[in-house]
């Protein structure tokens, strides 16, 4: 990643770029944390463009991080629950996922928000926890037949 960051809301012809690398993300990231099963399980999740179009529609707040390319993306849902947090593998290490969660905690922030919480794969609970966020539990549950877990962070603001 060599451009400047920068922060704007998602539209409609981002779905497809981000359905790609929501899989990438998870493949090359994820599998440093994940098995080989563990990995294909949650890949299986992978919205398509119109189902991630579908959930990006339905009122949350949307944030996509751009460089020379979509970086990244999150969205943030009313409650202060982020669903989907996801940095291209060519950008990961460089902030990306630090600058979304920023920017995100702003506007909740001004909107008012006490709380805001997710459920952080291995591989982000430490971004998470080196944002300020505190560690509530592990999760552990099947994907497509298969055990994995997970971690529910919170921070109160
Ligand atoms: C998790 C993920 C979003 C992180 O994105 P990223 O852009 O590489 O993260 P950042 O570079 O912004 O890192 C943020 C901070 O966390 C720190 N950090 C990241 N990984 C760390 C680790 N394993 N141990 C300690 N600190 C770590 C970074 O050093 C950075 O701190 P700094 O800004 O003070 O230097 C990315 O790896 C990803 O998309 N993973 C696959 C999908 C996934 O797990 N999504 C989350 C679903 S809840």
């Amino acid at each position: 990643m060599t451009g400047d960051l920068s922060i704007r809301p998602y539209q409609r012809p981002d779905a497809a770029v981000l359905s790609a690398l929501y899989e990438s993300a998870v493949r090359q990231l994820g599998a440093r944390d994940y098995s080989g099963a563990q990995i294909e399980a949650w890949t299986s999740l992978a919205p398509s463009p119109d189902d991630l179009d579908g959930r990006m529609s339905d009122g949350r707040l949307r944030l996509v991080a751009v460089a020379d390319d979509i970086a990244g993306f999150m969205d943030l849902e009313p409650d202060g629950h982020i669903d989907l947090l996801y940095v291209a593998p060519a950008a990961a290490g460089s902030g990306v996922a630090r600058t979304l969660l920023e920017t995100a905690e702003a506007l909740a922030r001004l909107s008012g928000a006490v709380r805001l919480y997710a459920e952080a794969s291995e591989t982000a609970r430490p971004v998470f926890e080196r944002l300020g966020y505190s560690v509530v539990g592990r999760r552990d549950f099947e994907v497509a037949g298969v055990a994995i877990h997970n971690w529910a962070v919170e921070k109160l603001l």
